[in-house]
C-alpha cells in the first residue's frame, strides 16, 4: 500500500517536526510570523488552596456542559450539579452552529439553559471555558479570532465572547451569575491537573479538536510565568500527504488548523474515508461494488475507527458485521477487512506521532536539557477512548526521549475543561482586593 507510505514517520522525522514546532513557539512568542498563535491566558498555576463554590460553562463543540463545583482546597474538588445540552438537534429542528444563526441567539440559548441548575438566592462566580482560538486582553475578555471544528455561527468572530455571554445573562435577567474568567479547554485541563500535581506544566486536548497549552516560565511582555494557549492545532510545518491536502481543500477553513486536520477526532474519520474511497477507485478494494458510505463525506466517524481497532478476532468478525449492516457488503474478504483495520491504525498512529512531536518540541522549549519532572495532562475522547492511543502516545515519547523519559508523565485529566474554569474563577477571586 505505497499510497500510505507518507503516513509512517521515522524517528528523525518526528525529531525534525519537534524542532520546527519549538522554533514556531519561539517565533510566535516574539511576535514574528508563525503558525502558532501563542495566546496569553492571563493566568498562572493555582496554589491548590483555592476554595469556594463556582459555576462553570464549558463550550467547546456542539455540546455545552454546565456544572457547579465546590473547590475544596488541598487539591480536592467536588461536582455538585451538572447539565449538558446540544447546540444542534435535528429532531427538534434547531441548529445554532450554522452561519444563519446570530451569535446573540446562540449565547441567549446557552444562558437560558444554564438557568436550570442555579439554586435560587445563591450567587455564582462564573468560569467560562470557550475552546476556540481567542485573543485575550485580560482574564475575562476574549475575542474569537476564528471558529474551528466546523462551527460557523455569525457575529461571533471578532467579538468579545465574555461580553456576548454577559449581555445574554442580562437579557435573560440572570443576575446571580458573575463572570470572572474565560479560558481555553487546554488551560482548564492544565489548571485542574496542577491543582493537585505540582509537576503539571502542559495541558492538552486530544479529542474532536486538538490543542495544547503550557506554563511559559517567562512571558516576554511581563517577564513572569504565564499559561500560554499555543493553538497548536494550527501548526502547519508538517509532511502532508495528498489525502491531507484533499481533506483540507474540502473543509470549512482551507489552509488553517493543518495539524488538527491530521490528528483530531473531527477529521480522522473523514481522512480514513478519503483513503478508502481512493482505494476503491483504484480497484484495490471492494471491486464488486460501490459502498455509498465511502463516497459520502463525513460518514465515517472516529467511533467506527475505534470499533475497527478494537476488533482483535482472527477473522475480524465485528468489522464483517459492520460491513454487512452499515455498508451492505454481505460477503467481505478477510483481506479487505484487514485493509480497513490497517488504514484506521495507520491514521491513528500518525496522529499519535505528530502529537508526540509537538510535546517534545514544547518540553525542549520549557526545559532545554530536560532536567526536571513534567506532567502532561491530557483530556479528550481520542486519548480516553481510542484503543491503544494513550499507551502508544506514552511509548512514542519514551522511545524518543530515551533515558530522559522517566521525567515525563502523561496522564488523563478528565473533565478538566469544566473544573478548570471554576479553578480559574477561584484564582481571580483570590487575587481580588475588594
Ligand atoms: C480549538 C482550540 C481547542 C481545541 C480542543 C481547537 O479546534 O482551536 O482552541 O483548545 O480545539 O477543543
Amino acid at each position: 500500500m505505497h499510497e500510505l507510505a507518507g503516513f509512517i514517520l521515522s524517528e528523525p522525522q518526528i525529531l525534525e517536526i519537534a524542532s520546527r514546532f519549538q522554533k514556531a513557539m519561539t517565533d510566535g512568542l516574539a511576535g514574528k510570523s508563525s503558525s502558532l498563535k501563542m495566546l496569553p491566558s492571563f493566568l498562572t498555576k493555582p496554589t491548590g488552596q483555592e476554595k469556594g463554590t463556582y459555576l462553570a460553562v464549558d463550550f467547546g463543540g456542539t455540546n455545552v456542559r454546565v456544572i457547579t463545583v465546590e473547590i475544596q482546597g488541598n487539591g480536592a474538588y467536588r461536582t455538585l450539579r451538572r447539565l449538558s445540552f446540544p447546540l444542534q438537534d435535528r429532531s427538534k429542528g434547531y441548529d445554532l452552529t450554522t452561519r444563519e444563526t446570530a451569535g446573540s441567539d446562540l449565547f441567549q440559548f446557552i444562558a437560558g439553559q444554564m438557568n436550570a441548575i442555579l439554586e435560587p438566592g445563591q450567587t455564582y462566580p462564573l468560569g467560562f471555558t470557550f475552546s476556540f482560538p481567542s485573543r485575550q486582553t485580560g482574564v475575562n475578555q476574549a475575542v474569537l479570532i476564528k471558529w474551528t471544528k466546523e462551527i460557523q455561527t455569525s457575529g461571533v468572530e471578532g467579538h468579545d465572547v465574555a461580553e456576548l455571554l454577559q449581555k445574554a445573562l442580562v437579557r435573560k435577567n440572570i443576575i446571580q451569575v458573575i463572570p470572572r474568567a474565560i479560558i481555553n479547554d487546554t488551560v482548564g485541563t492544565l489548571l485542574t491537573a496542577s491543582y493537585s500535581d505540582r509537576y503539571a506544566d502542559i495541558g492538552s486536548i486530544c479529542g474532536t479538536g486538538h490543542n495544547t497549552c503550557y506554563l511559559e516560565p517567562g512571558y516576554p511582555m511581563t517577564g513572569k510565568p504565564m499559561i500560554i494557549n499555543i493553538e497548536s492545532g494550527n501548526f502547519s510545518e508538517l509532511p502532508a500527504t495528498g489525502y491531507d491536502l484533499q481533506l483540507d481543500r474540502q473543509s470549512q477553513i482551507p489552509g488553517e488548523q493543518r495539524l488538527e486536520k491530521m490528528v483530531g477526532g473531527q477529521y480522522i474519520g473523514e481522512l480514513t474515508r478519503i483513503i478508502i474511497q481512493d482505494f476503491i477507485n483504484k480497484k484495490l478494494l471492494f471491486t464488486y461494488g460501490r459502498p455509498e458510505i465511502f463516497f459520502t463525506p463525513n460518514e465515517i466517524k472516529c467511533e467506527i475507527m475505534a470499533r475497527q481497532l478494537a476488533d482483535k478476532s482472527p477473522e475480524l468478525t465485528d468489522i464483517a458485521q459492520w460491513l454487512k449492516t452499515t455498508c451492505q457488503i454481505h460477503h467481505s474478504l478477510l483481506e479487505e477487512r484487514r485493509t480497513l483495520r490497517t488504514v484506521a491504525s495507520i491514521v491513528i498512529i500518525r496522529s499519535i506521532q505528530l502529537i508526540a512531536a509537538t510535546y517534545i518540541g514544547m518540553l525542549k522549549h520549557i526545559d532545554p536539557n530536560l532536567e526536571k519532572r513534567h506532567t502532561i495532562a491530557i483530556d479528550g475522547s481520542l486519548y480516553e477512548l481510542m484503543p491503544g492511543y494513550a499507551n502508544m502516545l506514552s511509548i512514542t515519547i519514551k522511545n524518543i526521549l530515551k533515558d530522559k523519559s522517566n521525567l515525563i508523565t502523561t496522564k488523563l485529566t478528565k473533565n478538566g475543561s469544566g473544573v478548570g474554569a471554576a479553578i480559574a474563577a477561584a484564582i481571580v477571586d483570590d487575587a481580588r482586593v475588594d
